[in-house]
């Protein structure tokens, strides 16, 4: 006490600017935890009411203790429309695609994909379409349920506490097989809370093997990912061990990886096990190149079906919406799947993500006009402009490929040999993987629209050339050509002589 009153006279002016510096800084400290707390407080401002662990798949339990998420997400089951995205009305199941573009379904011939192929609607609905849909009158993978169940348990219990090797042994069972062990389990949800959250922290995290295995396969490469700074930073380190998304990627990057669990390419039958066809890239020559690269067990080329008209062996492609959106220039600037299909919501005080996943057009104040200052209408038009165009191109590369169809069917009639014909088939194969790809990716080209506009046109340039390719090899058109043409007259010595 003595000391400090001889030493106060002194360091009396001293003590009073410091205290001033130190008021404020004490100021400062107490509005950044308060700022931090109210953020934490924001993220997670329930007390738990329940526990949950690593087996709680049914996300009513979770609900307890996150009632306002768990509100939203049980709104997923709402069926919604807008022009091109989402399902409308009140039918038990959602438009048929393949009625709506017959093209779509000559496309698939050969295929269970011409049997029944809707559009999607909300998560809700996404276990029991998948085994309701006439598809499953063709034997199908336990590899399906990897993205429409929740059954992480499952797997972990397939391969003895490793859920990769329970996967991995998921592809040669039956859909029924698998089916009813994950009914039997009590696992029978679509996606749910424990999939994209850590029960104990509630921290977002992946847990699909498919898509830790592509992602490590991106990382290993040294193709380009502009959009996924982190893979860069981990090609930078030591390597020694596999990127691992759960603690290498930033948030950011995060709220768009637990949709990549999913919303991706794939292939899903008994040949091998799920995979994502990433291990030269994320854009569709790099996922094109991976099937072309990739044997079936028999040593043959990778294909997924025989197109039932031609015999061309064809790649169909799934859902690429991770991989367009890549490419595009949200994804550049950081704008991840989440902020447009989950914006945040007040509620009270606190910032909620909102979890009932659907088109962002239905809700451009909170998806959009976080960042665009244009009006609603104004933002709408925006995408209906970059849709409609897209959708035009879309028909038009639909109409190629059946000009390229009818071309082969009639060489083939002709009496062309599948040697002759086998350069059309070829590029059939390239036509058609492009042609799906942006048919296929449910954005209608809005998640990248140059990109997709890029692909249209290769996919409707390979379908003319299979289509004149196909044409040289036409009776009717080489009795007019081979006056012509002695090139053309060669080709067609056999029809000729008809
Ligand atoms: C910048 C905003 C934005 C980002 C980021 C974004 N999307 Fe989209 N998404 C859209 C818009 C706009 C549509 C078109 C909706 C429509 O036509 O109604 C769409 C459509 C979709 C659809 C079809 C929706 C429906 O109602 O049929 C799916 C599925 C989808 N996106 C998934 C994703 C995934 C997965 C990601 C991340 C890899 C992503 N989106 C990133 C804006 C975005
Ligand atoms: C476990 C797999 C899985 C995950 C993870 C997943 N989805 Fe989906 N998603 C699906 C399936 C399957 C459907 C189609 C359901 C159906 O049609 O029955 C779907 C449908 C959608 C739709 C269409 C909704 C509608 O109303 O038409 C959108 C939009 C969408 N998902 C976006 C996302 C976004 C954004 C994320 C990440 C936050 C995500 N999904 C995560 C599997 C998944
Ligand atoms: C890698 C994840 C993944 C796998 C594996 C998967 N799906 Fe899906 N499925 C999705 C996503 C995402 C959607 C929603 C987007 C869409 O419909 O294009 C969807 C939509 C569907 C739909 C609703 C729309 C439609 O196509 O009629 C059905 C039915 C379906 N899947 C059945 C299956 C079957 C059968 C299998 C196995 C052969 C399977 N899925 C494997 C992710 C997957
Ligand atoms: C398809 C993935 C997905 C599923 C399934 C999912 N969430 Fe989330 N959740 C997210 C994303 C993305 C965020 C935003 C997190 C962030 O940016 O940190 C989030 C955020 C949250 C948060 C943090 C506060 C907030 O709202 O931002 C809570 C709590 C939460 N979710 C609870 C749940 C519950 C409860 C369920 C099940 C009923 C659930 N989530 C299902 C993806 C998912
Ligand atoms: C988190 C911020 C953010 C959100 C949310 C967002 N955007 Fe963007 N948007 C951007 C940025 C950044 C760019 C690129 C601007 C630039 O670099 O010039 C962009 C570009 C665009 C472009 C030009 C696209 C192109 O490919 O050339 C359109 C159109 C667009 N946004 C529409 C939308 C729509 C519609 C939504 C809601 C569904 C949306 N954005 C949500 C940040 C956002």
């Amino acid at each position: 006490m003595s000391k400090s009153d001889k030493k106060f006279g002194k360091s009396v002016l001293f003590f009073g600017m410091t205290s001033i510096v130190a008021v404020a800084a004490v100021a400062v400290t107490a509005l950044l935890v308060n700022i931090s707390e109210r953020k934490k407080e924001g993220r997670n401002p329930y007390t738990r009411v329940v526990e949950v662990g690593e087996d709680d798949t049914d996300p009513a339990k979770w609900g307890q203790n996150w009632p306002r998420q768990y509100d939203s997400y049980k709104r997923t089951a709402i069926s919604t429309r807008t022009r091109f995205g989402g399902h409308g009305g009140s039918e038990a199941l959602p438009e048929e695609k393949i009625e709506r573009d017959p093209w779509l379904k000559r496309m698939f011939l050969g295929y269970a994909f011409s049997i029944d192929y809707r559009d999607r609607r909300g998560h809700a609905y996404m276990l029991t379409d998948q085994a309701e849909t006439k598809r499953q009158t063709k034997p199908q993978s336990g590899s399906c349920l990897h993205c429409h169940a929740s059954l992480m348990p499952v797997y972990r219990k397939l391969g003895n506490g490793d859920a990769l090797a329970g996967m991995n042994k998921t592809h040669s069972m039956s859909y029924q097989e698998l089916s009813k062990i994950i009914h039997d389990m009590g696992h029978d949800h679509p996606v749910s809370c424990v999939d994209c959250h850590d029960p104990k922290t509630m921290q977002l995290r992946v847990t699909r093997p498919a898509f830790m295995v592509g992602i490590q396969k991106l990382a290993a490469s040294d193709a380009p990912v502009p959009a996924i700074p982190s893979i860069d930073l981990w090609r930078q380190g030591n390597r020694k061990a596999p990127y691992d998304p759960n603690t290498d990627a930033t948030h950011t990057e995060m709220r768009s990886f637990a949709c990549g669990q999913c919303h991706v390419e794939y292939y899903c039958g008994k040949a091998m096990p799920l995979t994502f066809p990433w291990s030269n890239g994320l854009k569709m020559d790099d996922l094109e190149k991976h099937w072309d690269e990739t044997n079936l067990p028999d040593g043959k080329r990778f294909f997924d079906y025989k197109h039932k008209e031609s015999g061309a062996e064809i790649l169909k492609a799934q859902h690429p919406e991770f991989e367009l959106w890549n490419q595009g220039i949200h994804a550049r600037n950081g704008v991840a799947c989440a902020d447009c299909h989950m914006p945040y919501m007040r509620e009270g005080a606190s910032k909620v993500s909102d979890h009932w996943v659907r088109s962002p057009l239905l809700n451009i104040n909170r998806s959009c006009q976080t960042c665009h200052r244009s009006s609603e209408a104004e933002m709408m038009a925006r995408v209906d402009s970059i849709q409609e165009k897209n959708f035009n191109l879309l028909q038009r590369g639909g109409a190629a490929l059946m000009d390229l169809l009818d071309a082969v069917a009639s060489a083939k009639k002709s009496g062309a040999t599948p040697e002759q014909i086998k350069p059309a088939l070829e590029l059939q194969r390239k036509a058609q993987w492009r042609l799906d790809y942006i048919a296929a990716e449910n954005s209608m080209g809005f998640h990248a629209p140059q990109e997709a506009a890029r692909i249209l046109a290769e996919s409707i340039d390979y379908a003319r050339q299979g289509q004149a390719a196909a044409l040289k090899l036409n009776s009717r058109q080489c009795t007019v050509d081979s006056v012509q043409s002695t090139v053309y007259s060669r080709q067609c010595t056999v029809d000729s002589r008809q």
